[in-house]
């Protein structure tokens, strides 16, 4: 059985928006403080069939994921060895422990849009996981060779991100630089800065607050 979504989403630090967005996109947010509590198997079906369901150029769903639980101790730690040290710090008591993987070329053919793909189904696995009250952080800092030989990745396939994912855990249970990280206020480019019409660089009449 999937676990009950929560009545309200999980709080996170506040997401000082300049427009509208809807809830589960404000409460997207990348903790390193994981609480211990699993996640049940329906639970990350629907998390990976949110993933199924993402676009891709021509349906080619180039994506791949490696997942296991923290009950799957040892593809668990598997996991966690490829992290690099710094990640795999806090990773390592995620209840989750994830690779997304792109695949770059199909037989002769590069497959330009692999890496966007999988970040879209990446993207879709985010919401639906936050949806449900639940945190994904994801993770470049992770030996990539080490990953492609460990988990006997082809060589069409490429590892992209490491990543955790389970409920939100006490910032308290983490090392000072790593809490006061987690407590930090969130910050983004405006919207001016990379909205543009007419030609790179230049800004889109709605992009600035207070234009209509
Ligand atoms: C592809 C990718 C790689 C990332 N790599 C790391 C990482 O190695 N270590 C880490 O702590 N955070 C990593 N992050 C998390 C980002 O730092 C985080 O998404 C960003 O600061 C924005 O914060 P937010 O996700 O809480 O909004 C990564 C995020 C992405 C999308």
């Amino acid at each position: 059985m999937q676990d009950t979504p929560p009545d309200s989403l999980d709080s996170t630090p506040p997401t000082p928006v300049d427009a509208d967005i809807h809830e589960i996109l404000a409460a997207r947010w990348s903790p390193r403080a994981f609480s211990d509590r699993a996640v049940n198997p329906a639970t990350l079906r629907s998390v990976f069939e949110a993933a199924r369901w993402a676009p891709s150029s021509g349906n080619t769903q180039p994506w791949s994921f490696l997942a296991a639980t923290r009950g799957e101790a040892r593809e668990h730690a598997r996991l966690a060895g490829v992290l690099n040290e710094r990640n795999r710090l806090w990773a390592q008591d995620a209840p989750v422990l994830g690779l997304s993987i792109a695949r770059l070329r199909d037989e002769d053919r590069a497959l330009r849009h692999g890496v966007y793909d999988t970040g879209q189904a990446m993207a879709m696995l985010l919401v639906q996981a936050t949806a449900l009250g639940m945190h994904v952080h994801q993770m470049a800092g992770f030996d990539v060779e080490a990953a492609q030989a460990a988990f006997e990745i082809p060589g069409d396939w490429e590892p992209m991100a490491a990543f955790a994912l389970g409920y939100r855990g006490d910032p308290a249970q983490l090392a000072e630089d790593l809490r006061s990280r987690e407590m930090a206020p969130r910050t983004r480019r405006r919207q001016r800065d990379f909205v543009f019409t007419g030609r790179f660089g230049q800004p889109a009449g709605f992009a600035s607050a207070g234009a209509d």
